[in-house]
């Protein structure tokens, strides 16, 4: 079992397979974003499937697989089924902006993933295009009803809540949710210095509080994921919604995971900037024992918490590297 100085138990690994997208979300990517790097260093599947390996061997139970887009990573099932297949995993899940989900929601679900979320925040299609830069919302409208199809249940809808831009939205996101069953989640942006999105943010506790009122939320005890989220029930019991308040009242103190960066770095915490390279030790044919040393000295560099409210500008790599 891995555990940090501070005796939390870090048993979830997020693996971002791609820092590309085919959107480019303001909260996400620079305003001035102009490429991609080329992926000479990127991790080939065999190398993921041997660090989720490693990690599972000492005792990660939940892996994530986030991007960029992870879908615009080829042949994705194929890598989701060796991951599923390794002894020990229990819980194989995607965070995916949707686009081509329709496309895919099967395989992925044939391949082992069990867990699906959406990043959707608007169903305005002009507010999507403009917080996107493409006019996304009818494949992403698309792309959720083949991951009904396909047997997804629950389906959590990521809505990243920014004052100004999408706030007015939420009622009607509420709405939606509950009627499609879906299990919406409401995000307060985090400041990835680049982005300049610190303009935009929206405590969610007044929020919250409203929409107690509506729709009766009771809080919900059962666990419902391995993550950041409090959940409430509405009043029947028939919906959930889920509030990620990273800023207003942090959860590191419960921190359970840490993120691989498609170039093979590990990433303590998503703000604060200690990492640890395991891309040269694949690459010089370390053994089984030498990785998991590296994973467990990686871990004593895990912080205590993010540093986000202290210093807003402090971190300048963007979510798309790290998968959030
Ligand atoms: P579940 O396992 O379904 O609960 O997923 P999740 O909420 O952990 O993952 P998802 O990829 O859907 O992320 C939702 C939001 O939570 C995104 O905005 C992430 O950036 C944020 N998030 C996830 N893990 C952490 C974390 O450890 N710290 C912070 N600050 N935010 C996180
Ligand atoms: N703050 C909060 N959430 C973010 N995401 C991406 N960037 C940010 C940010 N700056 C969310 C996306 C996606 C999830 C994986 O991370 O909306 O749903
Ligand atoms: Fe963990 Fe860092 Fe996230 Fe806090 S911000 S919950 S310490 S990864």
């Amino acid at each position: 079992m891995l555990s940090d100085r501070y005796g939390r138990t870090i048993d979830y690994l997020r693996v971002s397979v791609t820092d590309r997208c085919d959107l480019r979300c303001t909260y996400c990517m620079p305003k001035d974003f102009r490429g991609f790097e080329d992926p000479p260093d990127w991790l080939t599947f065999d190398e993921i499937t041997r660090v989720v390996a490693a990690f599972a061997r000492l005792g990660t139970r939940r892996i994530r697989l986030t991007g960029g887009e992870p879908l615009t990573r080829g042949r994705l099932p194929e890598l989701a089924a060796g991951l599923s297949a390794l002894p020990g995993i229990a819980d194989l899940s995607l965070s995916t902006n949707g686009t081509r989900l329709a496309r895919h929601a099967r395989a992925l679900r044939e391949a082992g993933v069990t867990r699906l979320n959406v990043s959707l925040d608007s169903l305005d299609r002009d507010a999507m295009a403009c917080i996107t830069g493409r006019d996304c919302l009818p494949a992403i409208l698309s792309g959720l009803e083949a991951a009904a199809d396909a047997g997804f249940d629950p389906i959590k809808i990521n809505m990243v809540a920014m004052r100004g831009v999408n706030d007015s939205q939420i009622d009607a996101m509420a709405a939606f949710c509950i009627e499609r069953g879906y299990m919406l989640r409401l995000i307060e942006v985090m400041p990835m210095g680049a982005t300049g999105q610190d303009a935009s943010y929206l405590d969610l506790g007044p929020v919250q509080r409203r929409l107690q009122v509506k729709y009766g939320l009771r809080p919900q005890a059962a666990e419902l994921g391995g993550g950041p989220a409090r959940y409430w029930s509405t009043a029947d019991g028939g919906a959930s919604i889920g509030f990620i308040t990273p800023l207003s009242q942090h959860f590191c103190a419960t921190c359970n995971r840490v993120r691989l960066s498609v170039d093979g770095t590990l990433y303590m915490c998503l703000g604060q900037e200690q990492t640890y390279p395991l891309r040269p030790l694949l690459r010089a044919g370390a053994t089984d024992a030498e990785l998991e040393q590296a994973i467990r000295a990686a871990i004593e560099l895990k912080p205590r918490e993010h540093d986000f409210n202290r210093r807003p500008d402090k971190i300048i790599r963007f979510m798309s590297q790290t998968g959030g």
